[in-house]
């Protein structure tokens, strides 16, 4: 830490930057929480390293970037209840999060941001990628973006590729609820509240159709738009090292846990910000 002014250097094209000369056990200025916020609006993703945060932390960081949810399958920890732990153990072979997706869509109001916290990451692997929906978007053609704007995806909780991720944590989590389903209608292409900029707003994990079309009629359609939203150019790749914070606008960016560290283990804290209603 110094005393230079806090920096914001953006890490690739479409989205993300990291976050420099910052230290978050503090309280923030105004200014600097300003600042966050508009880089927040603009880069989609906001990496801050070495920050030594405990969960109590992390819930009064959240809330310089808005109000607090919960995540409905993984009950929080004991005395955290706003923080939920997503670990995989060296022993487990399936990781939480590990495939495209933009968080629990099958809501009403999906939530608009998620903080995730590297307490002890893998010697090598266990990176994220973000993809920018904006990015995704605005790279399709005029004819496409007509036609999209007037289709919405029907998001369920059920999926089974993304249903199967969340297995070994709802099994640590006596008590969570495990046997709901959320379904939710929502727009294929979103315009976020706070930018007016559009977005792509479905994802493998969870849309399961398209509004109104048999989930096979919907198929050739959605994986075009899937193979869109995960090209190179739409992402970049996050490296974690132990005391690592990130917070990404779900309105706007998909994200995959990449499960490449057989045999060690990755433990990390999770807040996640209410949100709107799609539209
Ligand atoms: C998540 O999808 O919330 C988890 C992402 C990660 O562990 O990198």
């Amino acid at each position: 830490m110094t005393n230079n002014p806090l920096k914001v250097e953006p890490i690739s094209p479409a989205l993300g930057a990291e976050v420099k000369n910052i230290n978050l056990q503090a309280e923030l200025s105004v200014i600097d929480a300003k600042t966050l916020n508009d880089a927040f609006l603009k880069y989609q993703v906001l990496i801050f390293r070495d920050q030594r945060l405990e969960p109590n932390d992390l819930v009064r960081i959240g809330r310089y970037f808005g109000s607090i949810a919960r995540y409905p399958f993984v009950k929080g920890m004991k005395d955290h209840p706003d923080v939920i732990e997503v670990i995989k153990k060296e022993d487990e072979s399936i990781n939480f999060g590990g495939l495209w997706h933009t968080d629990t869509s099958y809501l009403t109001c999906p939530p608009k941001a998620s903080l995730l916290y590297a307490k002890l990451v893998p010697p090598v692997g266990g990176d994220t990628l973000f993809a920018s929906m904006y990015s995704a978007y605005e790279s399709l053609s005029l004819g496409l973006k007509k036609t999209l704007s007037q289709l919405n995806g029907i998001n369920h909780s059920t999926k089974s590729a993304a249903a199967s991720t969340r297995v070994n944590r709802i099994k640590d989590n006596p008590g969570a609820p495990t046997n709901i389903t959320m379904q939710a209608s929502h727009p294929i292409v979103r315009t976020h509240p706070e930018t007016d900029r559009k977005a792509l707003y479905c994802s493998n994990a969870h849309t399961e159709k398209i509004e109104g079309m048999s989930v096979l009629e919907s198929q050739p359609l959605l994986h075009y738009l899937y193979e869109q939203q995960q090209m190179e150019e739409h992402t970049f790749r996050l490296r974690w090292e132990n005391h690592t914070l990130a917070i990404w606008d779900n309105r706007c960016t998909q994200h995959n846990a990449i499960n490449d560290y057989q045999g060690f283990r990755r433990e990390m804290l999770r807040v996640t910000l209410a949100g709107d209603q799609p539209y």
